[in-house]
């Protein structure tokens, strides 16, 4: 690729412009999986707006179209797909459109040529978190008007400096890691995402101390395995500099692996109040030797354990998971395992999916396939048994005050309803003021459902918070 005479932010923000004749073109970022997409998306937007795009709300609106796809699950990929063909016809209509697909698909060969040959209207793809070189693809696609495929090497630097355009105000993500070292025989991301990468402290207490000064009140730190966080500190210290810097704002984290959760991790929640009472710990499977098969790392008694000992040291927290049904080799007795940890630990949310082969990990290649039909069966046993456990849980919060960052009106357009989260990041649906997005609120629990509660604002006069 031809970098030479690559200009900086504003000598690329006039040489886009007079491409695109003058006016101040527009973006649009269409991002698929997990919340360290939607972070990276933020970074894309906010490298693209270094260059003078302006973001927009819809895809004919832009010249310059990104779709962050995700790689997790075959699932994941057929939609972003399907979406990426939705946009042939917006190509057509303006050949100077510039179509890129980033994030984890575009760091997978077999798929990276899929897009260079059955694709044409994909300008070029972009490594998962390369937002630092958005510009010169952009540049190159537009000044040449070829096209960009490469599954270049992972880059060991972290680019600091690009200015992310957030989505919300009150709540934002904070990456502190890329990438992930531990290769679970099922997981895609460490070929996808490369090696660990752990950001400064210094440049993460920066950003933290910024959005606390622009009025974020919830913070997520993220990272595939943030226990593995190796800045200048651990990651424990770095959660408690955060979680001592002054203002009214709860920080949360994810992901942590329950191989690496450590007592410090748990110390440091039930010292700091503005630690969110919140841990996600994916338990993947309650099945010692699919554990192993997993290359997981741990046991089922060591998971119960770290549940036990975060039980005792942060009293009514939430604790969420992650499940993967029908894995290679899963037997009836493996799936009555995992059904029985879910008992025991009590989580109030599961994440459960049901295993989808991907190419290249080991598991993908074994013979043991569990069919569609006993995954599907298993998933639905699966849920029923947690609709079960999440009512019973939900049902402890009647006739409760809990606090509710609000974030607006409800999503689902129920007749004039709030909505928010808890510090253990429970939704509360609740009877909300305009003036109440971005606040916390104190709301009395009168209906609980297992997957949200309804409730009353506690109103004092002045700000509830
Ligand atoms: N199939 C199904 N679920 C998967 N996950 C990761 N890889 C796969 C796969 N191949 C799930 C794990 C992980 C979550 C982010 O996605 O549960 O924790
Ligand atoms: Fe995937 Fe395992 Fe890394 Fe999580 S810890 S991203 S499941 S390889």
């Amino acid at each position: 690729m031809d970098i030479s005479n690559f200009p900086d932010a504003a000598g690329a923000a006039n040489e886009v412009r007079q491409m695109l004749g003058g006016a101040r073109p527009g973006v649009y970022v269409l991002t698929f999986g997990c919340q360290q997409n939607e972070a990276d998306s933020e970074r894309l937007l906010g490298a693209a707006r270094s260059m003078g795009f302006l973001p927009v709300e819809k895809p004919e609106q832009a010249s310059l179209i990104l779709i962050n796809t995700c790689a997790i699950r075959e699932h994941a990929e057929l939609k972003a797909l399907s979406v990426i063909g939705q946009f042939k016809h917006l190509k057509s209509e303006d050949p100077s459109r510039i179509i890129g697909v980033c994030g984890c698909m575009s760091a997978e060969p077999a798929r990276v040529e899929q897009f260079k040959s059955s694709y044409p209207y994909v300008s070029f793809t972009l490594q998962p978190g390369a937002a630092d070189q958005l510009a010169q693809m952009v540049l190159n696609a537009m000044r040449s008007g070829k096209r960009f495929f490469s599954v270049p090497e992972q880059s060991a630097k972290i680019a600091e400096g690009i200015e992310p355009v957030r989505r919300f105000r009150h709540k934002a993500w904070v990456s502190v890691m890329y990438g992930c070292n531990n290769f679970c025989s099922y997981c895609i991301v460490p070929y996808v995402r490369g090696r660990e990468r752990s950001r400064s402290r210094e440049a993460i207490l920066k950003e933290v101390r910024q959005l606390i000064a622009d009025g974020c009140r919830d913070i997520t730190l993220l990272g595939q395995n943030v226990n593995s966080y190796a800045g200048s500190c651990d990651f424990p210290t770095l959660l408690r500099d955060v979680a001592s810097l002054p203002g009214e704002f709860l920080v949360r984290f994810m992901t942590s692996h329950p191989k690496d959760a450590s007592p410090q991790l748990l110390r440091v929640m039930a010292d700091c109040p503005k630690v969110a009472p919140h841990l996600h710990l994916p338990l993947q499977s309650g099945s010692d030797r699919i554990l192993r098969e997993m290359n997981r790392k741990y046991t089922r008694e060591h998971y119960l354990g770290i549940v036990a000992d975060f039980r005792r040291a942060v009293p009514h927290a939430s604790l969420t998971t992650d499940l993967i049904v029908g894995f290679p080799g899963e037997t009836e007795e493996d799936f009555e395992a995992t059904l029985q940890v879910m008992r025991q630990a009590r989580f109030d949310m599961i994440y459960s999916f049901l295993y989808s082969p991907r190419r290249g990990t080991p598991a993908a290649d074994r013979p043991d396939q569990v069919p569609d039909d006993i995954k599907r069966e298993r998933m639905q046993r699966l849920l029923r048994l947690q609709d079960e456990l999440a009512g019973s849980i939900a049902a402890g919060y009647l006739g409760k005050t809990v606090r509710v960052l609000s974030d607006g009106p409800s999503k689902d357009g129920a007749s004039g309803l709030y909505s928010g989260r808890t510090g253990g990041n429970k939704l509360v649906h609740y009877d909300g003021l305009p003036d109440d997005i971005g606040r916390f609120i104190d709301v009395e629990i009168d209906r609980c459902e297992p997957f949200a509660l309804y409730g009353t604002a506690v109103r004092t006069g002045t700000d509830a918070g």
